[in-house]
Formats: structure tokens, C-alpha cells, sequence
């Protein structure tokens, strides 16, 4: 930074009239105004170009000895995969050896953990536990920051309701109202109250938008749909993010409606940073802006540049587009020189809030990094958060969970001993060193006594058969019979869409196998997203469904299989019956011609070959106890707009161990100006209840909870009467009221 600079910076800082928030907003203003007065449009375009580092997430990249001569330039804003304090040291001092000395921003997908693996984000989803979940993304943040980062790509909040789509393992599952609520948990558990603790990392909220209803759940595919789709299911998440404070965005590789998100003004400049008046600023995705061109929207790199910035895409990631063209595009008049001074203010702004221009290393800290990589109660954690997220499909005749002086036991299949496979995809760095494996987690709980056999049968991807006879013997051996099969690591995740969702190779093969010796099999799954198991939901005597559970898998399936934790995890996404069933969601929308009765289908809205039913409902998870639901209370039958109403119940623990349930609260609007959804979730709370323990549970129901985008998409609630629904899961609810909304 000249002298000169430094002067008017200082002048600023004394302008501030701390402790208030916002007089701290105006100084950092202040200060961004007055670096910007001696800012070239060159070093201000530098701001918006971000470079991946010699790691690369995406295709294509300049050579890696030229971008860090263009930092030295300062010719680039912003890093992506840097990271570890030594790296972002030395690529920090690059940057100021520029004119300005404008430190550099560092990214990473830090997406479910940095050094401690925890579960894929969908799996957290699947603990219902919001403050689980933010204390993932705290430790995964404080982790991160330690090693130099300051900002992380996560949450993912697109709604996924396709799992032939790979990325529904990023996200927080097929509901609206259960996924806004987890991105908040995840964006305050990684950015805290206030940007620019040690211990914290920006979040990113993306990706801006539809990029979860990629036509046919094939990855970057188009998406299209109807504006009130749009608003009342896909964009809600994004909304909660920005009422969270989140301090970036990410745009999206998508097309929606025909534009490609990238150059959507709509969604960029009319709505988020119009209407919902968004502070932060846009990151594209990789290279989606030089993607303008492949779309056919744009028919060069400089036109794609015009384009995305004009409609609001503030930082150029790894595109070229901005560091290529965007000056001669401000010099040719078709670039405002005030759309690129508000991209590079929003882009400053945060560069302030981290405190960089105090001391730009301040996140690289060894000291701090060996500590936080290498904190023991980080281990544990993920451990916690790993049981909350298993969920127990089925458990016939309450063979789980196993004694734990069981005389023998057979472990089989080919995720029996997996390790790397249990982290799942967008890790930082896998270090099977600290991943526990199923056999590992369950040797560790066994007693001494009880022989373990294990045998693979097969590879996950297998077709080769010659391992089954083993593993068919080892069953027969044993007392009890464990499969762990599902996919590997690399089957779900960026650019995995399959269309065959069945086990892949021949493990379902693997499991008839076994099933044949008459041994009640209990089955463990690990996948990034729901599977097709129609034979193994059938035949199987339990099914404990464990995502990737992250380094600690193996401890926290011990602790569910041996009894220690008391499964209370419930599926973020309906469970189909058959790959022709997809999309499915629980929120169905009416029909004229309803099924009304399985056995009369004739033109009905049905399949011939399949029921409508998904094999596992939205919300459905067992645990080793039961519950009761009984005593609904609406405090008035009637409301009017501006009133609250509570609807209480009794939730009764009625097995004989303490458990977890979620109680999930439901409504249905059966008559209104736009039809809409059989039931639409609108509350839920995770309590646990000591064996025989009864307890009265509320949810608050008030005008916003009715409400929808009507055909203007104006946010109304319509007069008359809503069904409320109070219940274990989409198809499992226990107890029914009514509630009037008077004009
Ligand atoms: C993904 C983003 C990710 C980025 C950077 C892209 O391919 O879509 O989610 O943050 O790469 O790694």
C-alpha cells in the first residue's frame, strides 16, 4: 500500500466511533472508499479474478508459474485451494509485493470437515440435530482458519430431489423449510456472530440457482421451471442464507428457464441484491462464466465478461472472462465503470471485515494450526455427529442391537474394512491414518471372546463372483451376519449422476448369497445418496443406513450396532422404489385422479408396474425404542393474519431405553388459489425422552406458516381451513387437527 494510502486509511480508522456495528460498517467503508480513489481499473479488475492453486476442482487453468506472476501484480483478488499456513505464508507475500498490497482472499471447499472428516453433509441432514450440525461446521471452520483459510464453499443449499444427481450428497436433502434451517445452522457454525474471528471462515451459500434440478440428475445438465417452483422450493434456502449474514454467494453452472444463472440479472441483481438487498458479493462457479460461450448465450470470452458482470456476477473464478477483458469492456462503454466499483467495494469489504489489511496473515498461524489439526475432542465430535446421522431403515424382530458378547460374528462385504470410502467426496486431504473402519469401530466393542470372521465376498464395482463361497461360509459359521456394502467414495458427488441407483457390481448378489443360508442378515449402507435395494429392503433383517460417515464412521456404526447410541437419525430424502420413480418428494402435488385404493388404479394417476409409495418415506427412521403420540391441542380453532397459534401434544418414550425422536409437524392447505402440496413440513424438534418419560411439545403456527406464493407470486396466506398433521415421518402421522384462517 503507498504512503499515501496508508494516510487516508488511518484517517478513516479514526473516523470510527466503535463499539456500534454499524459505525464499525461505515469505517470499513470508509476505508474501501479511500483505497479505491488510487485503484487502476486494472488492480480493480484484479480484485475479481480468482486462480485456483496447483490443486485443481475443476477443467482447464493457465500455467501455475503465470498466476503467481500475476499476483504479483496484483492482478488476482482471490485464491482457491491454497491452503496450510506454509502455502498461503508464501503465496501472501506474492500479493504484497503488488503496488497496493491488497492481501489475497484463500478459498476452499472445506464441505464436511478440513482435517477431521465428518459425515457427508447429507448424512448431517440426516441427524435433524441443527446444533450438531453448526458444531460440524465450527470445528471444520476453526481447522480451516488455523490453516490459512478464510473462506469456505460451503453450505451447498440447492434442493435435491433427483438422486440419479451425485450432489445431493453436498446438500441438506429434498425439503425446503428442513434445508433452510440447516444452512443457517452451518453458516453460523462457520462464520460465528461476526466476520473475522480466528476461528471462523466466510461461508458461501450456493449454488444460485436450480443447480439441484438439473434436468434428469444429470450434473450441469439445464433446469426448468415454473417461477412459483422456483420461489416457493428452490430459492428459500438462499434467502435464509442471506437473513443468516452469509458472506458470499456462488452462482451456478446451470441454465434456468433458458438463461444460464451466471448471467441471470434476475436472479443477481433484481432479487438478491435488489429486493433481498444482499451486502455480500457473487462468486461465479468454476470457469461458468467463460461457460457462457458453450451455452450458446454468449459469442466470445469478452461478451460472457459483459454479461456477467452486468447481471451481478462479482469475482470471476478461474474463468478468465474478467482478468481477459473487462477493462477494454469498461473502455468500450459496455461495462458501467460503477458496476465494477460496486463488485470490487463488496469484494473489499469482506478483506476488511477479516482483518487482512491489519496483518494478511493472521489466519496462517503454526502455532494454531498445530493445535486445531491435531485436537483429540475434534475426533469425538465427529464421532457424536456421525451416530446422530446413521438412520435405521428397518429392524425386524428387534435384531439389533447385537450383544456385545455375541459368540461370533461375521463382518462381510467389501466396505467391511473400507477407509477412505467412509470419508466420502470433497474431503481436503484424506488421511486413512485416522479413519476408523467398520471392523476396526466393531472389534474395538466386541468382547474378547466373540470370534470375528471377516470377508469381503466382492468389490464394490465387482463382477467377479469367486469370493462369495467364503463369505457364504463365514455366515454360516457365525451367530450373527453383518454386510457392509454400498457405494465407494467416488460414486456420488460432483459429475457422479448415475442412472442406475441398485448396489452397484454384484452386491446384491453378495446379499441373496447370504440371505439364502437362512441367517437373518443385517445390512450396513454407505452412499452419498439414497439408493434402489428393493430385494435387501425385503429380505434384510435390519438396515442401518450410514451415507459416509466421515473418518469416525466406524466407531459411530459400533455404537448403533452394539447399542451404546440409540439411532435417531430420519431421512432427508424420500427413499424411491425404483429409479422410475424420480424425482419423488414427499410434497406431491394433487391430482385430479388421485389413487384412492392400490387395487384400483384404472385411470388413476399410478404406475401399472409400481405403487406411488417410495420404499422409505421423507422423515422415516427407527430407533431401539418406541414412541407415542397423543393429546393434540390447537390453543383456538380460529386465527386471524397477525395472530400465533401453538399446536401441543404429548410425545411418550414407551419402549425401555431412553431415545431421540423427531417430531415432525405438517400442514395441508386442501383449497386455495394455487393447489398445493399434500403436506408441506413446517416444524420439527428432536427431543430425548428417558425410557417411560412423557413430555408436552409445541409448535407455533402463524401466518407465514400458512402462507405460499400465490400466481402473482405474492406471499399470501388464503382464508379457510388447514389441516395440521403431527407425526414420525411424511408417511407415519399420529395425530390430526384443524385450523381455521378468517379473513
Ligand atoms: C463446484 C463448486 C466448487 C468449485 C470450486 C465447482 O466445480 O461446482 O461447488 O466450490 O468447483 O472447487
Amino acid at each position: 500500500m503507498t504512503k499515501n494510502t496508508m494516510t487516508l486509511l488511518a484517517t478513516a480508522a479514526l473516523m470510527v466511533c466503535a463499539p456500534a456495528v454499524l459505525a464499525q460498517d461505515k469505517a470499513i467503508q470508509q476505508k474501501v472508499d479511500a483505497l479505491m480513489k488510487h485503484m487502476t481499473i486494472e488492480e480493480k479488475v484484479g480484485q475479481l479474478h480468482q486462480l485456483s492453486g496447483r490443486q485443481m476442482t475443476g477443467p482447464g487453468s493457465e500455467k501455475f508459474s503465470d498466476k503467481l506472476a500475476d499476483i504479483r501484480l496484483g492482478r488476482v483478488g482471490s485464491m482457491l485451494n491454497v491452503k496450510g499456513v506454509a502455502e498461503t505464508r508464501e503465496i501472501q507475500a506474492l500479493a504484497l509485493q503488488s503496488r497496493l498490497k491488497i492481501p489475497l482472499l484463500f478459498s476452499l471447499d472445506v464441505i464436511h470437515g478440513y482435517k477431521t472428516v465428518f459425515p457427508v453433509p447429507l448424512g448431517e441432514a440426516a441427524s435433524w440435530d441443527l446444533a450438531a450440525i453448526e458444531q460440524s461446521a465450527y470445528i471444520a471452520a476453526k481447522e480451516a482458519a488455523a490453516s490459512g483459510i478464510h473462506w469456505t464453499f460451503a453450505p451447498m443449499v440447492d434442493i435435491g430431489r433427483d438422486p440419479r444427481w451425485g450432489r445431493v450428497m453436498e446438500g441438506a436433502g429434498e425439503d425446503t423449510y428442513l434445508g433452510s434451517r440447516i444452512a443457517v445452522a452451518r453458516i453460523k457454525g462457520f462464520q460465528g456472530e461476526k466476520l473475522g474471528g480466528l476461528d471462523r471462515v466466510m461461508a458461501t451459500a450456493k449454488h444460485f440457482a436450480g443447480y439441484g434440478a438439473a434436468i434428469a440428475g444429470r450434473d450441469y445438465n439445464a433446469a426448468d421451471m415454473s417461477e412459483q417452483q422456483l420461489h416457493e422450493t428452490y430459492l428459500p434456502p438462499f434467502k435464509a442464507s442471506v437473513d443468516a449474514g452469509v458472506a458470499t454467494f456462488m452462482n451456478s453452472f446451470n441454465t434456468l428457464n433458458g438463461v444460464p444463472a451466471t448471467a441471470s440479472a434476475y436472479l443477481q441483481r433484481d432479487l438478491l441484491k435488489g429486493q433481498w438487498k444482499y451486502p455480500g458479493f457473487v462468486v461465479s462457479d468454476w470457469a461458468s462464466i467463460k461457460e457462457l460461450v458453450e451455452h450458446g448465450y454468449a459469442t466470445d470470452l469478452a461478451q460472457a465478461a459483459g454479461q456477467a458482470i452486468n447481471a451481478g456476477s462479482d469475482m470471476d473464478m478461474e474463468g478468465y472472462a474478467y482478468s481477459r477483458h473487462l477493462a477494454q469492456q469498461i473502455k468500450d462503454g459496455k461495462v458501467k465503470s460503477s458496476v465494477l466499483d460496486d463488485a470490487v467495494r463488496r469484494v473489499l469489504t469482506k478483506k476488511f471485515a477479516l482483518g487482512l489489511f491489519d496483518d494478511p496473515y493472521r489466519y496462517s498461524d503454526a502455532a494454531r494450526e498445530q493445535a486445531a489439526l491435531n485436537d483429540p475432542e475434534h475426533a469425538r465430535i465427529a464421532r457424536d455427529v456421525a451416530r446422530k446421522s446413521l438412520v435405521l431403515l428397518k429392524n425386524e424382530g428387534q435384531v439389533l442391537p447385537f450383544a456385545k458378547g455375541l459368540k461370533s460374528l461375521a463382518v462381510i462385504g467389501p466396505l467391511a474394512e473400507a477407509k477412505r470410502d467412509l470419508e466420502g467426496g470433497w474431503i481436503v486431504q484424506s488421511d486413512e491414518s485416522r479413519v476408523v473402519s467398520l471392523v476396526e469401530g466393531i472389534r474395538a466393542q466386541l468382547s474378547p471372546q466373540t470370534k470375528l470372521t471377516v470377508a469381503k465376498g466382492c468389490d464394490v464395482a465387482c463382477v467377479d463372483t469367486s469370493g462369495f463361497d467364503a463369505a457364504v461360509a463365514a455366515a454360516k459359521d457365525a451367530d450373527a451376519v453383518l454386510l457392509v456394502v454400498g457405494e465407494s467414495w467416488d460414486m456420488s458427488g460432483e459429475a457422479k449422476s448415475r442412472v442406475d441407483l441398485q448396489l452397484p457390481g454384484k452386491q446384491a448378489a453378495l446379499f441373496d448369497a447370504l440371505a439364502a443360508t437362512g441367517k437373518p442378515v443385517v445390512v450396513v449402507m454407505l452412499a452419498g445418496r439414497p439408493l434402489v435395494f428393493e430385494n435387501v429392503a425385503d429380505k434384510a433383517a435390519a438396515i442401518l443406513y450410514a451415507w459416509f460417515p466421515g473418518a469416525q464412521g466406524g466407531n459411530a456404526v459400533a455404537d448403533v450396532l452394539f447399542g451404546d447410541y440409540n439411532p435417531s437419525g430420519k431421512l432427508p430424502m424420500t427413499f424411491p422404489r425404483s429409479v422410475g420413480q424420480i424425482p419423488i418428494s414427499y410434497q406431491q402435488y394433487r391430482t385430479g385422479r388421485p389413487v384412492l385404493s392400490e387395487k384400483n388404479i384404472v385411470y388413476r394417476s399410478a404406475y401399472i408396474d409400481s405403487p406411488n409409495t417410495p420404499r422409505y418415506a421423507f422423515g422415516h427412521g427407527l430407533s431401539y425404542t418406541s414412541f407415542a403420540y397423543s393429546d393434540l391441542v390447537v390453543s383456538k380453532p380460529a386465527m386471524k393474519q397477525g395472530d400465533k397459534v401453538t399446536v401441543s401434544f404429548t410425545l411418550t418414550n414407551t419402549g425401555n431405553r431412553a431415545g431421540e425422536e423427531v417430531a415432525q409437524l405438517y400442514i395441508r392447505d386442501p383449497v386455495a388459489s394455487v393447489v398445493r402440496p399434500l403436506m408441506e413440513l413446517k416444524g420439527f424438534q428432536k427431543t430425548k425422552l428417558a425410557a417411560g418419560e412423557s413430555r408436552k411439545l409445541s409448535f407455533q403456527v402463524d401466518r407465514n406458516t400458512l402462507a405460499f406464493h400465490n400466481t402473482r407470486l405474492a406471499w399470501v396466506a388464503e382464508p379457510g381451513e388447514f389441516e395440521l398433521m403431527v407425526g414420525t415421518a411424511a408417511d407415519a402421522i399420529r395425530l390430526r387437527g384443524k385450523l381455521t384462517l378468517q379473513d
